[in-house]
């Protein structure tokens, strides 16, 4: 039999990802008695199997590729290949630096951890089933035996995250059909990927296999790829996947798989009712990456009350769900699903379990799609302001344009400012480009402090950078541009 064992915290949270493991730390930084519990590793989603290992795979890719296109910069090598078993233990170890380092950071800054599966058993107790190790609070038991701790907490913190969806056909059996977790563990590279949905996910694992050398195919049910990007920044990257030879099928639905030993026989559905067409497909993997739904489920959060809307935890800007003392964070409290966006939440729900003032209060949350070229969006577009009823002014700038990007051999791509006709306020910018996703952190503080195009503008860039873009396309939007012909 496990033996019972209880505890008592000011704070409890469920799940160590970039929402439970910061609050956790942010809990232990403000002297709060806290515990984490997390049931798989350290890190969660985005440091395990998502975010990290994701950019790592992405990394290695993009310089295979230009390696393997670096003849007109002189760079010639002969018989440059992959091997998959390597560059995947090097992910491995990317991810390993990072999730061992997370049980330090919340050692040192003195908030407890425990693996186990956590349920809420009452408004402020939980049951924490471990399956071996030392039990919380008394770290010289471990008997190596299961057991189930009892933990009393002031307040408990949801931050279990996501999962990915199925789609019916598509169960994923962790062999021919995978989620973005077993894709970006293939050991070996798939001839033959079909990829299901062309969004985030989609097309950022689908780019990497095509420059490893898989052929790719994606399969997306709307009319364009990235729905919900500015279609002028979305086509730059179609362009692009065009080159690395994706096919990418649009206004298709998968409908259903079989297996013929060697491949699989994809069949989808184009076009609508009458006028649509069975196309089959062969595959060697299929990756299904239609979104993500969070975990809310198991959790004995309807017992308690805790009001629960199509899987998300409906919360107020302090992180508060319906019943006092329990809050969410992260993929479970609502959109966007972004790790940034989870660790910003973690902080204030641990200011507010600590009894300061605080509110998720952002003007803006940055977005960045690691496409090739890659998209990075803070703020509102020119389209929105409008509807918004503000007149609006756009300033963009070429990376074809820019010393920087012509010595990178990288020129896909702009920088589009959109500001205030009137006051002149930046509402927005958003960048297709490679670099992209690190040029957004000036955007966003941009936007965050209130800046007016002329802060960008007159702000002295360093030369020769790929922000500068930024600064050129702020200037673009006041009819100042230096490096383009102002229209
Ligand atoms: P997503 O919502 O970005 O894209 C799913 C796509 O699948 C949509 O374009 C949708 O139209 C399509 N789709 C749905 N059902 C389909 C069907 N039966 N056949 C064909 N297409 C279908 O979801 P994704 O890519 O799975 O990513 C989930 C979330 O994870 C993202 O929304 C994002 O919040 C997060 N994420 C963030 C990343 C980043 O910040 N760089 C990277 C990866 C994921």
């Amino acid at each position: 039999m496990p033996q019972p064992v209880e505890a008592h915290v000011q704070a409890l949270v469920i799940g160590a990802g970039p929402g439970g493991y910061v609050a956790g730390i942010r809990l232990g930084q403000l002297k709060v008695r806290s515990l984490v519990v997390e049931k798989d590793q350290p890190g969660g989603v985005c440091l395990n199997v998502g975010c990290i290992p994701s950019k790592a795979l992405i990394t290695a890719s993009k310089y295979f590729d230009k390696l393997k296109h670096g003849a007109d910069m002189g760079i010639l090598g002969d018989n440059i290949r992959v091997d998959m078993t390597k560059m995947q233990a090097w992910k491995s170890d990317v991810v390993g630096k990072l999730t061992g380092g997370v049980r330090q950071l919340l050692k040192s800054n003195g908030c407890d951890y425990l693996a186990g599966t956590a349920k809420l058993t009452g408004p402020h107790t939980v049951e924490v089933r471990s399956a071996a190790g030392p039990a919380v609070g008394s770290p010289g038991v471990d008997d190596g035996k299961p057991r189930t701790t009892t933990v009393h907490a002031d307040n408990i913190v949801l931050a279990t995250g996501s999962r990915p969806i199925e789609i019916p056909g598509f169960k994923f059996d962790g062999a021919r059909v995978v989620d973005s977790t077993g894709a970006l563990a293939f050991l070996e590279i798939p001839r033959r990927l079909v990829v299901i949905g062309g969004g985030y996910i989609g097309i950022e694992i689908g780019t990497l296999y095509a420059k490893l050398g898989s052929h790719v195919t994606v399969i997306e049910a709307l009319p364009a790829i990235l729905p919900g990007t500015d279609p002028e920044l979305a086509q730059v990257v179609a362009r692009k996947l065009r080159k690395l030879e994706v096919d990418v099928l649009t206004g298709a639905k998968a409908k259903s798989w079989v297996d013929k030993g060697s491949h699989a026989v994809v069949t989808l559905q184009t076009g609508d009712g009458d006028k649509g067409e069975s196309v089959q497909i062969d595959a060697d993997k299929i990756l299904v990456a239609v979104g993500r739904r969070p975990n809310s489920e198991g959790l004995g959060l309807e017992a308690l009350g805790v009001r629960v809307e199509r899987g998300f935890v409906p919360v107020d800007r302090s992180m508060r769900t319906n019943v006092p003392g329990i809050y969410a964070i992260g993929d479970l409290a609502g959109q966007p699903m972004l790790a940034h966006k989870a660790s910003r939440e973690a902080e204030v729900v641990a200011e507010v379990i600590a009894g300061h003032r605080a509110e998720m209060d952002v003007r803006c949350i940055p977005a960045v799609i690691f496409s090739d070229p890659e998209i990075s969006t803070v703020g509102i577009t020119a389209d929105e302001a409008q509807k918004l009823g503000r007149k609006v002014k756009i300033g963009k700038f070429p990376f074809a344009a820019l010393g920087r990007a012509i010595a990178n051999a990288d020129t896909d791509g702009f920088v589009k400012v959109v500001i205030d006709a009137g006051s002149r306020e930046v509402l927005g910018i958003h960048v297709v480009g490679n670099g992209a996703s690190d040029m957004i952190a000036e955007a966003a503080l941009a936007i965050e402090m209130g800046a007016l195009a002329d802060d960008l503008s007159l702000t002295i860039h360093a030369h020769p950078t790929l922000p500068e873009a930024i600064m050129e396309a702020a200037k673009a939007s006041l009819g100042e541009a230096i490096h383009i012909v102002n229209r």
